[in-house]
């Protein structure tokens, strides 16, 4: 049978919930970075972790609740190969058109505040990133990130 690339086995997983506020961003950054350290990342590797977990979360925070109440759902999962599978997840109200959300430079802020680029910034620092959503349920971001800095020493 033909494995995915990213199709290795589960070697050690965490979950977080954490109430939607801005506040807790720094908290859920570094908690999936300690996690990860496990796979010996390089600085490098860990800190395009933390900018991809910051605009997921914040994303949660400011478009799927829309800075009201809710929950943000967090799931890492430690795979074979030295990869993490990181997938943050909301209740909010979800994207009506995910493929123009991913498009650089795409934001439904209107005041202006947002750059549009918290998706490629997600695509660009990981090793691939999976959208789904449904309007009025929530959206789920999956990111891989293989560390393969290290791999060969
Ligand atoms: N969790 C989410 N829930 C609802 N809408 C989202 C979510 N994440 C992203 N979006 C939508 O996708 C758009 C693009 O997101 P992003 O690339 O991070 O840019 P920005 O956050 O700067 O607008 C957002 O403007 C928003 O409309
Ligand atoms: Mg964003």
């Amino acid at each position: 049978m033909k494995r995915s690339r990213f199709g290795g086995k589960v070697i050690n997983k965490m979950q977080l919930k954490l109430p939607a506020l801005s506040a807790n961003e720094g908290m859920a950054r570094a908690a999936v970075a300690a996690f990860c350290a496990q796979l010996d990342p390089m600085a490098v590797e860990i800190a395009d972790v933390k900018c991809a977990v910051s605009e997921a979360v914040t994303n949660c925070i400011v478009h799927g609740y829309r800075d009201k109440e809710g929950i943000i759902y967090i799931t890492v999962s430690l795979l074979e190969g030295r990869i993490a599978k990181i997938e943050i997840k909301d209740r909010g109200c979800g994207i009506e058109d995910v493929s123009e959300a991913r498009q650089p430079l795409f934001t439904t802020d209107a005041a202006g505040e947002r750059s549009g680029m918290g998706f490629t910034v997600m695509e660009s620092f990981t090793d691939c990133l999976k959208v789904t959503s449904r309007v009025g349920k929530g959206t789920s971001i999956v990111m891989y990130k293989v560390f393969g800095g290290r791999s060969d020493t």
